[in-house]
């Protein structure tokens, strides 16, 4: 199951990264939230420019999570606005790099607006000979991610679709909504140490790096250092050599 890293320069296939820190640089300098968020999306585009040149072939962003539905309506609001101006100016672009872009997690919950035009950026974007997977979860939580596949799994199996002996992990993979079955390397920045609730089933052999900068301040360059970081890191899954 687990995945060997990126034949061309031993840098990681797969990415996760949970951009934490937007608040707390928008109260640092004087902001609003909103203007940390915005400028948050800034800072992802350069990241996604940044896989595409390394040969990555998936990055993985968590943008809004089960819990962050708990946060002030304002807030929510200028996120979901983000979500829409961003697909609005981006996926030219990304469509010239050839970046294929998927949304994963309770969709539903962000109403028909968002829904058209997070559709309208996965047709447009959709390719064969994608240069990197951008994968962004939205309304997504791990462990409700587990609960849902547990439920879809069962009834296949109550509907003798499904034998429970042949439950593996492809199965589980093929459950679940995450577009991507393991993740090599998870950011978090911020400062924190803890994984709230992110890819939880995929992240099993991830190296975990956590960067004590918010994600408004985090660079190219400190991207660029996680992957050489990686490229130095063994990786035995379990065996001896
Ligand atoms: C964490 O910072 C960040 C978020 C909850 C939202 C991040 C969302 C974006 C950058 C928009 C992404 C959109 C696309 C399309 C990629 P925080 O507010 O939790 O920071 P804090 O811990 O300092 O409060």
């Amino acid at each position: 199951m687990a995945n060997s890293p990126n034949k061309k320069n031993n840098y990681p296939n797969n990415i996760g990264i949970i951009m934490d820190g937007n608040g707390r640089w928008a109260f640092k300098n004087s902001f609003k939230v909103s203007e940390g968020h915005k400028k948050g999306v800034d800072i992802v585009r350069g990241i996604v420019e940044e896989s595409v040149k390394q040969k990555i072939n998936s990055l993985t962003l968590y943008a809004f999570s089960s819990e962050n539905w708990k946060r002030p309506k304002a807030e929510i609001n200028s996120i979901k606005k983000l979500v829409i101006n961003a697909i609005n100016d981006q996926v030219p672009e990304l469509k010239k790099q050839k970046v294929k872009l998927k949304f994963f997690g309770h969709l539903d919950d962000f109403g028909k607006k968002i829904q058209d035009k997070i559709s309208f950026a996965e047709k447009e974007t959709c390719t064969t000979d994608s240069q990197l997977n951008l994968n962004v979860a939205l309304g997504y939580g791990g462990q409700q991610d587990i609960i849902d596949i547990v439920k879809s799994v069962s009834k296949e199996v109550a509907s003798e679709r499904l034998n429970i002996e042949d439950i593996d992990g492809k199965i589980i993979n093929e459950y679940s909504s995450v577009p991507v079955d393991e993740i090599d390397l998870l950011i978090r920045t911020g400062g924190d140490k803890r994984v709230s609730n992110f890819l939880l089933y995929q992240i099993a052999y991830a190296e975990i790096m956590f960067v004590d900068k918010f994600w408004p301040d985090f660079t190219r360059d400190d991207f660029s250092s996680c992957l050489n970081n990686f490229k130095k890191v063994s990786r035995r899954f379990g065996k001896r050599i």
